[in-house]
């Protein structure tokens, strides 16, 4: 395979930023512009953007999106107004912590920016989203090149939710090794969980890794624990919101019970993200926000009701899977091992 077919999820062009719409994926695969504060708010918080290394990115060149609207004004203007436009973009979505590094990354460049020349700053903003968006795309290969040998011949892999091209830059994260491996010729089988309710398995993972030409099998969440009774997994690589400085991890809600029945089934669990998205201020899992969603969600399939009307309904997110099932967790430094809180530090990650 060559990673050239990969999906570009963000591109800057000319001024303008594009994404890739992954509502509307398997179906229709199209670009849009964004242009507004609104539109990119929105873009985030409805998933048209999604997963934590992609929404960092989009948050950077979003808010150079949202500058261009204040380049005339006077320069304490300007910062003020951009100032404002990142503390409403970062609130977009809570629980994975690339957006609000980005955003935070951001600001510093303008602070850091000697010139009050506000068309001067906001070039060296767009340099910075540009720096931030080709960083991950060199993290999510060094992850790949870490995580790669853990596959071997035959091997079947699951994965959970979509921690791929679409959510990160060309060879994704949890992804990354798949994409490598299968470069060298190592043949192996994936299964992805369809991931409800926003089926990010079944309508992005399944997408990208069918159209790269992988080995893919798509099951239902509730089809993980009789996949790996028949011994069809021999590892799991997932991707991450956000790594709490102890090692607990918050990723797309079922990432919990997966891990679970990895540990019971004796299947190694790992855990693939780039080092922006460790939150060593955040302690421990219980310390990390989970995004709650609308009802309608889970008592709909597509545009189908598929619950009562006025039901009570629970629909978090993520979910923090504990550190003491996690493996190991592959970086673009290496794959750290337990102790996380001790080995985290050591490796002098973020
Ligand atoms: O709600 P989503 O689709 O943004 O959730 C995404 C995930 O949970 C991913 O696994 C995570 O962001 C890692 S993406 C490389």
């Amino acid at each position: 395979m060559t990673f050239d077919s990969l999906p570009d999820t963000l591109r800057w062009e000319n001024n303008r930023f594009f994404i890739i719409d992954q509502t509307v994926l398997p179906e229709n695969f199209i670009e849009i512009e964004l242009q507004t504060r609104d539109e990119i708010y929105a873009a985030i918080r409805h998933l048209k953007v999604r997963g934590a290394p992609a929404i960092g990115i989009a948050g950077a060149y979003g808010l150079c999106v949202c500058a261009q609207a204040h380049i005339d004004k006077p320069y304490s203007a300007f910062v003020s107004e951009v100032q404002q436009d990142a503390h409403y973009l970062s609130s977009a979505r809570p629980t994975a912590v690339n957006l609000c590094w980005a955003i935070k990354r951001m600001i510093r460049k303008i602070h850091s920016s000697r010139s009050k020349d506000t068309a001067k700053v906001y070039e060296s903003m767009v340099n910075e989203a540009s720096k931030i968006h080709k960083e991950d795309l060199a993290l999510c290969e060094a992850i790949g090149r870490h995580g790669k040998n853990l596959i071997t011949k035959g091997c079947g892999i699951l994965t959970h939710c979509n921690a791929g091209s679409l959510a990160a830059s060309k060879l994704g994260t949890a992804t990354a090794p798949m994409y490598m491996a299968a470069a060298e010729g190592v043949s192996f089988r994936v299964y992805t969980d369809e991931t409800r309710p926003l089926c990010q398995g079944s309508r992005l993972t399944a997408w990208e890794l069918q159209r790269a030409g992988l080995d893919v099998t798509l099951i239902c969440d509730d089809m993980a624990a009789s996949t790996m009774s028949k011994g069809l997994i021999n590892l799991v690589i997932v991707g991450t919101d956000r790594v709490a400085a102890n090692g607990d991890v918050a990723n797309k809600i079922g990432t919990l019970g997966v891990a679970i029945m990895a540990k019971f089934y004796g299947i190694p669990f790992y855990v693939a993200c780039p080092s922006t998205t460790f939150d060593p201020a955040t302690e421990t899992g219980k310390d990390i926000v989970i995004e709650q969603r609308e009802a309608s969600e889970v008592c709909h399939f597509g545009d189908k009701r598929t619950a009562p009307e006025n039901i009570k309904v629970l629909n978090p997110a993520f979910d923090i899977t504990p550190k003491e099932l996690v493996t190991g967790i592959i970086t673009e430094k290496g794959i750290i091992m337990p102790p996380y809180d001790k080995n985290l530090k050591q490796l002098g990650v973020k």
